[in-house]
Parts: structure tokens; sequence; C-alpha cells
């Protein structure tokens, strides 16, 4: 089995027509509109053979993509069938129909759609695309906590194991974790993995002792507030976004924080003239075509994981029917239990959370 791009590309090859082709290009200018802002239309000539490759194969096989908003603008844009946050994605897991998921994101998003759909077909394009968060905490971790606060609650974030969310009460996504904290019990609630976004939750539910599991992800750690500063006063009409993965002092310094979805609703609502979202790199990209009035500034880092999904690998996917996604039995009753709870939670209205 080739496991290398190049590898890929020249057993594809053998099936498909997968040469630039501007013809190609032309017969899916209507897909390139959305992402012409940052995608030349000559390059497109090499993505389009791909992407009506993808979607014919998706329709025989009876698939859906469902595609998170950090993937490059010709998933995103060009073969998803869904795309969301973290917790817009788990959602739309509980209601596919298709009897295969292909999942454009990364592995613990592939297991929860397992967990909320476990007779489906959930197939990750590339096994190794994992999270520093995930990597950051196992039920042995949540078991030490549980062991130095106890009683309190434990809410991890949905960039876990399936294993880490059997052992924890709830699961949060950065678009609920504030919410989700105060529907707890008790005065202490222990979230893990990510410190950042607890640090984050804490401000804003100054009512409950937060405790919190040292992880972090490797994307958003790496922004910092004196960038931000510096930012601004070179570029002071310029309005900031940031992920509430992004250090407590980086959040300060923004206008804005939200999750993946709350930064578009937030561009889409209030059309800043310059927006500069700290955050991965894609999601400016995704958004580009839709507000051509915002001009989109300032750094941005790069998720090693989620770039690890490209064209070539989710083709190779539904040709060959790899890689599905496996949970142990035993853990899908207890992790799906977590998160459904959250969704639960999340449905409510918020004043009443
Ligand atoms: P959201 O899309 O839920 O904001 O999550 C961001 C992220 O880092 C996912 O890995
Ligand atoms: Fe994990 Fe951060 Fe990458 Fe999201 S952006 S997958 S949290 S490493």
């Amino acid at each position: 089995m080739p496991t290398s791009t190049p590898d890929i590309r020249a057993e594809l090859a053998k099936v498909y027509d997968l040469e630039p082709s501007l013809s190609a290009a032309e017969a899916t200018r209507d897909i390139h509109a959305r992402m012409s802002r940052v995608i030349p239309f000559a390059d497109w000539a090499r993505h389009a053979p791909y992407v009506i490759a993808i979607n014919r194969l998706k329709a025989k096989r009876g698939a859906v993509i469902l595609a998170h908003n950090y993937m490059t603008p010709d998933i995103y844009h060009g073969i998803a069938d869904v795309v969301g946050d973290s917790l817009q994605l788990a959602i739309e897991a509980t209601k596919v129909e298709a009897g295969v998921i292909v999942q454009c994101g990364v592995h613990f998003m592939a297991e929860t759609s397992k967990v909320l759909s476990p007779s489906k077909t959930v197939l990750m394009p590339d096994m190794g695309a994992g999270c520093s968060l995930a990597d950051a905490i196992t039920p042995a971790g949540i078991a030490e906590m549980r062991a130095m606060y106890p009683g309190a609650p434990v809410v991890s974030y949905v960039n876990t194991t399936a294993a880490v969310k059997a052992a924890s009460d709830i699961c949060c996504t950065s678009a609920n974790a504030a919410q989700i904290v105060r529907a707890m019990p008790g005065d202490t609630v222990i979230m893990t993995p990510d410190k950042y976004l607890a640090q984050n939750v804490a401000k804003q539910v100054p009512e409950k002792r937060i405790v919190w599991w040292d992880g972090a992800c490797i994307v958003h750690e790496r922004f910092t507030a004196q960038d931000l500063r510096e930012f601004r006063e070179f570029q002071p009409d310029t309005t900031i976004i940031a992920h509430p993965e992004c250090p407590p002092d980086v959040v300060t310094e923004a206008d804005f924080s939200g999750s993946t979805a709350g930064i578009i609703d937030f561009v889409t609502q209030n059309q800043p003239s310059k927006a500069l979202l700290v955050t991965e790199c894609s999601m400016a990209s995704n958004i580009a075509d839709a507000h051509p009035q915002v001009e989109f500034v300032g750094p941005c880092n790069m998720c090693p994981y989620m770039k690890m999904i490209t064209l070539e690998k989710v083709l190779w996917s539904l040709h060959t029917m790899t890689t599905p996604v496996e949970v142990d039995p035993e853990l899908i009753a207890p992790a799906r239990a977590a998160v459904e709870r959250m969704i639960e939670i999340s449905r409510r209205p918020r004043a009443a959370a």
C-alpha cells in the first residue's frame, strides 16, 4: 500500500485522469469561484481533476465528506458536503444518513463521528493526522485529576481520544465551553486537556473554580500578546479575532474570541475592513471569497496535522476505502454519552444554561 504522496499519485493516475487540465478547470468554474481570491485559476487546473474524480467517486460510494474549517480551500469548497467547527461536525455526525463518512480533519474528529455513528464506516485519509491536545492526556491523567479534586466533574475538550472522552463526565468544544462549565454541579470543575481554553473559560465563569490539565494546541500557543500589540500599533484599524485555544493574554488583546464557526459568524456580521484571524491559516483563505470587502491581514500558523489531509489522500481513501477508524466497542457508549450530554446542553438557551 503506497503511503507517500508521489506513490499515491502514481497509483491513482493508473485509474483516474489526474493530469492538470484547463478543460477540467473550466468545467468546475462555479466551484473555483468560491476560492478565486486564494487559488489562481491556473493552479485550479491542478486541483480540478481531483475534485471531479472525488465528487464522482463519493456519489458512487454513497459517502459524505465532513470537513473542518481548517481544511485547505480546495477541500473545504471543492469536495466537502458539510463544513464546520468541532461542535457542528459532531452534531452532523449524529444526522448522517450515508453509510460512509470521510473525515477531512484530524483523528479525534473521526473517532467522534464513529462513536456517534458506530454503524457507519468512518474513513480517515491519513491516520497520522493527530492533535497535540489529544496527545496531551490519557485516561490515567483523568484519574489523577479526579483523585486530586474528588467529586469535581470532568469536562474534556472534544480534542481527546475516545478513551479520554469515556473517562470524562462530559465534553465541550470551544463553541460551548463556558456554557458547559456553567451547567456543571458544584464549585470546582476539572477541564482537560487545554490549559488555555480552561483559563479563558475561568475568566468568563468566575463563579466556578476551574482546575486544568497542562495541555496546549501547538498552533495557538505560538501567538503572543506582544505580537498583537505590535501589529495593532502598525495597523490600528485592524479587528483582531482570536481562537480561545490561544493564551489568555492573547485573547485579552483581541476584539473577539470564538470557535472557528464563531469567527466566521463574527466576520459575517461585522464585516471589518481589516481582520487579523489569530488562528490556523486556512480560516482566512476559506472565507476570503465570501467577504471580498474584508482584507485579511497579519500572521497565522499552520496546523501540521490538519495539513496532512490532501485531495490525493481523500481520493485514495475513497478509492481503497481506507482507513476505517475503529473504536473499542466498550468505549463507544461512555464516550458517546459524554458527547451527547454536551450536545444536549449546547441546545439549551444560553441564559438558561
Ligand atoms: P473549533 O473548530 O471547534 O473551534 O476547533 C478548533 C480546533 O483547533 C480544532 O482542532
Ligand atoms: Fe489540534 Fe491545534 Fe491542530 Fe486543532 S489546530 S488539530 S487543536 S494541534
